[in-house]
């Protein structure tokens, strides 16, 4: 149990520094937060939102789930973009995939996974959407870091045409919707070109109107 009493060791030691460097730090945050980004990254360990991006507690707020889908039928992510563009009013969505994703190699195995192959099952219909693309990478490496830029593109996608993301453009919030693709091997994020901030840059088929 050594290890895990080392974490609430640690945490004294942060928050003893963090007061130190502003004594008000905490007293601050306990009214409100009112972060101006939404992060949408994956759970691996190696890519923490906060931390590379040299953003504080309070200044973004995150949801992270395994290979960093965007779900159209995922209640979870769902109720967390709405939260964050409807009551937050974040000004950015940030989408962010990384190289040397587990999820995404997994996708591109024929072995079983258990449980979350049914979750991976998203990453195989990208892998369909874009067969030929994949197809002619002999390589597989190139073949996985590809299909992992190719799931931020459709992730971002599928912010856009969430209903939560079409209406506050359509009362014209300011929001852009952003792809980034993180390198776990040199700590350099990339922005991948694929933002969106409004209704007539949304991917795919014409958004429904309300009656
Ligand atoms: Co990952």
């Amino acid at each position: 149990m050594a290890d895990i009493k080392q974490l609430l060791d640690n945490n004294k030691k942060w928050a003893e520094n963090m007061k130190r460097k502003d004594e008000k730090f905490f007293s601050r945050l306990v009214d409100q937060q009112s972060p101006k980004y939404l992060w949408i990254g994956c759970s691996d360990s190696r890519v923490p939102a906060n931390e590379i991006v040299g953003l504080l507690p309070g200044e973004i707020f995150v949801h992270r789930n395994i290979a960093n889908m965007v779900i159209h039928t995922d209640l979870n992510c769902l109720s967390v973009i709405q939260y964050a563009v409807d009551i937050l009013k974040v000004e950015h969505i940030i989408l962010c995939g990384h190289y040397d994703c587990a999820g995404i190699n997994a996708a591109l195995e024929e072995k079983e996974h258990g449980l979350i192959d049914n979750w991976l099952r998203h990453i195989d219909d990208i892998h369909r959407y874009y067969r030929n693309e994949l197809d002619a990478l002999t390589d597989v490496r190139a073949k996985r870091a590809r299909l992992c830029e190719l799931n931020i593109i459709e992730q971002v996608a599928n912010i856009c045409n969430t209903t939560v993301v079409n209406n506050a453009w359509r009362q014209g919030q300011r929001l852009s919707v952003h792809g980034w693709i993180y390198n776990v091997g040199d700590g350099i994020m990339h922005d991948m070109g694929v933002t969106v901030s409004d209704i007539a840059g949304a991917p795919g088929i014409a958004p429904r109107k309300r009656a």
